[in-house]
């Protein structure tokens, strides 16, 4: 459902100075911006703003969609409140609809679409050694400074925050801060040293090699908050790798590799602990519109698949590409987790690994889901827009 903006929304006093009808479609223009659109009568009136048919509360239609005539056309239009909205008179319908004219600029803009996120590709050089970073105390006491973190995270696919106290209370905190933290089968917020406690390698002081969580999740987890809260020992540096990157690297390198990982279907599982989760996801997934959506890339879980055998071999090649390109320190960045500096990162988009460590190590966090996130960057922004 495409959601309408609500009448106090950013962009109200954008008004129309015209509205006409030109082949069956309502043209509208808008004043000042030099630009019109094209509406079809039958969107216009399962989109009408007018009480009976869209809640204002909840936004919520209330129109009955099905029972609007196709063939519905406009009897008259009218702009109103000098322009702020279009009124149209149906033959067909009883009803006066209200459209704002904000509502119609918005739709003409996006259709109704959320726009691409803001990012920023980036390798070991490019992102240089002063990674994306906030100090906590803005980020927890105003709403501008949580935006300009989460707003790091969208641009970088990561982003520390330093100056957090080392506890699990401020750690949750801060999570809730953003959203909702999510339970799987590990728990809520982990709090964990290297016990084995599930049958997992993230449990052990073992390497774990470049890779997203959750690839046997169908709702992959969207985000990962990593907070260290004691070590002593050395090694266990962090490292992570902009997935969309390496997916850039191997589109332009290797098309017929970059065809196999965007359009091969990779089972993957967990079995253990009572639950059997079991998921499938290309390695590089994209959008609708061949952007980057999601890396899905965990080579421990994933589950036995066959394929013809040509295109079997051409997956595994495929496969050691994206392997190789991980792996290449030249995309790799890594860090010190030390007590204090929280790193969030998009499990989307960032591969994430660690060295291998000898001593005491105790690591807590949590997963966040991407809808949670990305609602709190909307709210975030909207409050900014309307300051
Ligand atoms: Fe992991």
């Amino acid at each position: 459902m495409i959601k309408p903006s609500r009448p106090e929304a950013p962009g109200a006093a954008i008004s129309l100075s015209a509205a006409r009808l030109v082949d069956g479609e309502v043209e509208v223009f808008w004043k000042g911006r030099n630009s019109s659109a094209r509406f079809s009568p039958f969107w216009l009136r399962d989109h009408c703003h007018a009480k009976a048919s869209l809640n204002a509360e909840t936004l919520q239609r209330q129109v009955d969609t099905f029972a609007i005539p196709v063939d519905i056309s406009p009897a008259d239009l009218k702009l109103a409140d000098g322009g702020r909205s279009l009124h149209i008179v149906w033959h067909e319908d009883p009803v006066t609809s209200i459209l704002p004219a904000a509502f119609l600029w918005q739709v003409a803009q996006t259709d109704g679409r959320d726009g691409a996120p803001r990012r920023r590709l980036w390798d070991r050089e490019s992102i240089g050694t002063h990674f994306p970073s906030m100090p906590h105390g803005e980020i927890m006491s105003s709403e501008s400074g949580l935006l300009r973190w989460l707003s790091l995270v969208e641009e970088f696919g990561f982003a520390l925050a330093t100056g957090v106290p080392a506890t699990l209370e401020a750690t949750e905190k801060l999570v809730r801060r953003i959203g909702y933290v999510r339970e799987t089968i590990f728990g809520g917020l982990w709090d964990f040293t290297a016990n084995l406690a599930f049958k997992d390698t993230a449990y052990t002081p073992v390497a774990i090699g470049p890779h997203t969580d959750g690839t046997y999740s169908i709702d992959a987890p969207g985000y990962q908050m990593f907070h260290c809260l004691q070590f002593d020992g050395s090694g266990g540096e962090s490292t992570l790798v902009d997935g969309f990157k390496v997916a850039e690297r191997i589109r332009q390198a290797d098309p017929q590799a970059f065809d196999a990982l965007t359009n091969t279907m990779v089972p993957a599982h967990y079995q253990g602990d009572g639950v059997h989760l079991r998921a499938e996801h290309p390695v590089i997934g994209l959008d609708h519109n061949g952007d980057y959506r999601q890396i899905a890339y965990n080579n421990y879980d994933r589950a036995p698949f066959r394929l013809p055998a040509a295109r079997m071999q051409v997956f595994y090649r495929a496969l050691k590409l994206f392997h190789e390109s991980i792996n290449d320190p030249a995309l790799e960045i890594t860090m010190r987790l030390a007590p204090g500096t929280a790193l969030l990162f998009d499990n989307w988009r960032t591969l994430h690994g660690r060295r291998a460590y000898l001593g005491y190590r105790r690591l807590c966090g949590a997963y966040l889901n991407k809808e949670d996130f990305d609602s709190k960057l909307r709210v975030l922004r909207g409050l900014q827009e309307s300051v």
